[in-house]
């Protein structure tokens, strides 16, 4: 009799601890296949990655578009560049700006939201916002968007396990414009972040985007970004030619080595950074990266059919357009935002001028 009660107890045990084994699986399987299926469904193959490259390289002047280098190895470089280059005042200042503004940016009237995130990167400013929308509602749903699919999907496995059952993420590995798209179909209220990338876009497309943006808007959703309002040379030049922010550039042609079978000689080239300052309107200062020939040569890009042959003292560019990185002036951020059909409803600007925070919502 005692002898079947233990075996009873310890059955129970068993069934019991199978029970939470398979629950634990199933939860973990459940998260799984939720990213890696929107993995798959939304992943590169919306946007012809060969073919930009294709026409960057064969363009005059030459350049390689500036999203090229966000690969892991490029998200990885980035996060690096955040912690060494102690040049670079943006992520700081914006780091500043959240911790101390946290509440009034996220106000209180975005309950049962979803939270969209524009090159989310690491997410190391999305978390503030996680911790915070889950002070008010008891899931959230997250939809981050961005073009480095496999750091992506490193960073949504982190959140994951991080949030356990109170965040549900829905990851869209793709550009900017596949992720709008993608975020049309739904309807609910969304918080949307985009921390340090509009501006580097070229002025026409930042403000194309943030049109598309707008359409996914209804009246109580609103559109938190950052951008640099840096006017000083000297703090942009340092920030721009630390070794760090160059290796970052540098990914370009690491990454056309490692992907495309390219047989470009790094040695062969001089990397210039220089920053052009612009104070019209709507014409914002930016930073320019490229690489110069030291002599003439060539390259062969074996998955493209191409060579590519450059003179002595010619540019290849590490970004689309004339810059990257552009610096705006109030003028041209009220510009940008009335351009893109939104209107500012709240902003924040740290104590050494160099980054603003806009909140805008539809007009
Ligand atoms: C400067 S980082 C900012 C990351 C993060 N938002 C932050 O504030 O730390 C730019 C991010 O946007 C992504 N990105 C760059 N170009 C993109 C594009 N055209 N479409 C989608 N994501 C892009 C990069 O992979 C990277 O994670």
């Amino acid at each position: 009799m005692k002898h079947v009660t233990i075996c009873d107890h310890s059955f129970m045990k068993k069934i019991l601890l199978g029970t939470i084994y398979i629950m634990i699986k199933i939860r973990r399987l459940t998260h799984y296949q939720l990213i890696s299926r929107e993995y798959r469904v939304v992943g590169l193959e919306d946007m012809d990655v060969k073919n930009e490259l294709l026409s960057g390289l064969t363009s005059t002047p030459k350049y390689i578009p500036g999203w090229y280098r966000y690969d892991k190895e490029g998200s990885r470089l980035n996060d690096l560049c955040l912690q060494e280059n102690e040049n670079y005042y943006f992520h700081r200042c914006e780091m500043n700006i959240l911790k101390a503004n946290l509440k009034s940016m996220c106000s209180s009237d975005v309950k049962n939201s979803i939270l969209v995130d524009m090159g989310s990167g690491n997410c190391e400013k999305t978390r503030l916002f996680i911790d915070h929308l889950l002070l008010n509602q008891e899931k959230l749903d997250f939809y981050p968007i961005d073009i480095s699919q496999e750091f992506l999907l490193d960073t949504c496995r982190k959140l994951s396990a991080e949030y356990a059952g109170r965040l549900d993420i829905f990851p869209i590995a793709a550009d900017y414009e596949t992720g709008i798209n993608k975020l049309s179909t739904c309807s609910q209220t969304k918080v949307i972040l985009w921390f340090g990338s509009i501006q580097s876009l070229e002025a026409a497309d930042q403000i194309r985007k943030l049109q598309m943006l707008k359409k996914t808007m209804t009246r109580d959703c609103q559109l938190i970004f950052s951008v640099d309002i840096t006017q000083n040379r000297e703090s942009v030049m340092k920030a721009y030619s630390d070794f760090h922010a160059r290796q970052l550039y540098m990914n370009s042609i690491w990454r056309l080595i490692r992907d495309e079978n390219c047989d470009v000689d790094p040695d062969n080239f001089e990397m210039e950074v220089d920053f052009i300052k612009n104070n019209s309107a709507d014409t914002m200062s930016f930073v320019q990266v490229l690489i110069r020939a030291k002599q003439a040569n060539s390259f062969t890009v074996p998955t493209m059919g191409i060579t590519v042959a450059l003179n002595v003292g010619e540019p290849l560019y590490l970004h689309e357009g004339p810059g990257i990185s552009h610096k705006f002036t109030f003028q041209q951020i009220q510009t940008l935002i009335q351009k893109a059909g939104l209107k500012l409803a709240d902003s924040w600007v740290d104590d050494e001028d160099h980054v603003v925070f806009c909140k805008c919502k539809v007009l």
